[in-house]
């Protein structure tokens, strides 16, 4: 879709907003009718209704999110799951198989081993540390490959550039679920990804007061998928839709800022005795930090860490916090906080975990726009009560 701003702070701001603006409204007004009068259509796809996403709300919100990852087209939806089960039923029908990410959000994981087989359609994980070994999960029926820009809760990155090569080498249909990234930080339609997918409740709205999601990529693709969506009803309500395009203005200025802050509590995290291993792919230590470098922009507002002192103490300091809340979710202003282990990993057996390494004593921050350091007095206050102390592990030794 062609825009005339070149950079991506001045696109979140102008990119999709009406001209002339609408009455001379600075801000995008809230269309909130389900009809329009609509004469002359083409199709049943072109009538003007709100289930059909194309009130003026879906369609600036369109314009908007295609610009900011350079891409054709974009569709919003009701929720991130929405954008996800619409996309994979748009390109996949009974026989046909898909090959993800072993690692992949709760909800997607479900929806391929639970949901799948009543569609008829088959899948298989692939390891994200062997490239090599994909091919041996290809059949004549595979259409698609999906995975995650940075997977929970390891922040891991798949290498997104063989993901891509392996794609059109066998004419799959590449997917990515770009929700921890943001496109701040990534951009996959600049890397040859066909789809990218997110869950917009997350960074691009940024401010944890609403469910919506969304689809951007290929144009022929996101009519595809406009189209599935269209009957499957997963439209955003457009003021829903007004919110996130007013949430999406301040995305660069929130990211950046997290991006920076994450990395310094996460540096302030591997120098505590209390805390055994900290995953965020902005240190050195992380291994996906080379591709990360290379590829993003920045290395995220997600990070996670394991306690030396096992579930108790992972407990003891959530309960210990009194600057981060406790709770699900993830990409707002306010730094949350997790066990994912009891959380949205529960679902796994204990044996699962263990083989993707994810400890019960891991804890998963999202890390809000709060002054860094206070976040940073909040996390030691809680290490301390959380314990082991210093002294403790120095005499374990
Ligand atoms: C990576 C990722 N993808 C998709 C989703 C689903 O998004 P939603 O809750 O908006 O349906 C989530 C939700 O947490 C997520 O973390």
């Amino acid at each position: 879709m062609a825009t005339r701003y070149r950079r991506l702070e001045t696109k979140l701001v102008h990119a999709g907003e009406p001209r002339p603006r609408i009455e001379g409204a600075v801000a995008m007004p809230i269309f909130q009718s389900a009809t329009f009068e609509s004469s002359d259509v083409a199709s049943y796809h072109d009538i003007r209704y709100a289930r059909l996403n194309n009130t003026p709300n879906h369609l600036a919100l369109h314009r908007k999110l295609a610009a900011l990852e350079n891409a054709e087209a974009a569709l919003v939806t009701a929720s991130g799951m929405a954008a996800i089960t619409t996309t994979l039923l748009t390109l996949l029908r009974a026989g046909d198989h898909l090959l993800a990410q072993g690692c992949l959000y709760g909800g997607t994981h479900d929806f391929l081993t639970r949901d799948f087989p009543s569609f008829g359609i088959e899948h298989d994980f692939i390891d994200w540390r062997s490239p090599e070994a994909w091919r041996e999960k290809l059949r004549s029926t595979t259409r698609a490959i999906y995975v995650e820009a940075i997977a929970n809760p390891l922040m891991e990155v798949i290498d997104l550039e063989a993901v891509v090569a392996f794609a059109r080498a066998h004419g799959l249909v590449s997917i990515i679920d770009n929700t921890f990234a943001s496109p701040v930080n990534f951009r996959p339609p600049e890397w040859g990804f066909d789809l990218s997918l997110h869950s917009a409740t997350k960074y691009l709205n940024g401010h944890s007061d609403l469910v919506a999601g969304a689809v951007i990529g290929r144009a022929d693709l996101v009519e595809k998928v406009t189209h599935k969506l269209n009957h499957l009803g997963g439209s955003l309500d457009p003021h829903a839709a007004f919110l996130l395009q007013r949430g999406c203005k301040t995305l660069a200025l929130r990211v950046r800022f997290q991006n920076a802050s994450a990395l310094e509590i996460a540096r302030f995290l591997e120098g505590r005795p209390e805390v055994s291993r900290v995953n965020y792919p902005g240190l050195e230590s992380h291994p996906a930090h080379a591709r990360v470098r290379k590829l993003f922009d920045g290395a995220g507002g997600m990070l996670s860490f394991e306690l030396r002192g096992g579930v108790q103490a992972a407990e003891e300091f959530l309960r210990g916090l009194r600057l981060g809340t406790v709770a699900p979710s993830l990409g707002g202003t306010e730094t949350l906080v997790t066990r994912p282990a009891a959380t949205s990993h529960l679902g796994m057996t204990p044996e699962d975990r263990a083989r993707l390494g994810i400890s019960d004593a891991l804890v998963r921050v999202s890390v809000g726009i709060e002054a860094t350091e206070e976040i940073i007095e909040d996390f030691e206050r809680a290490l301390v009560a959380a314990g082991p102390s210093a002294a403790d592990l120095a005499s374990a030794r």
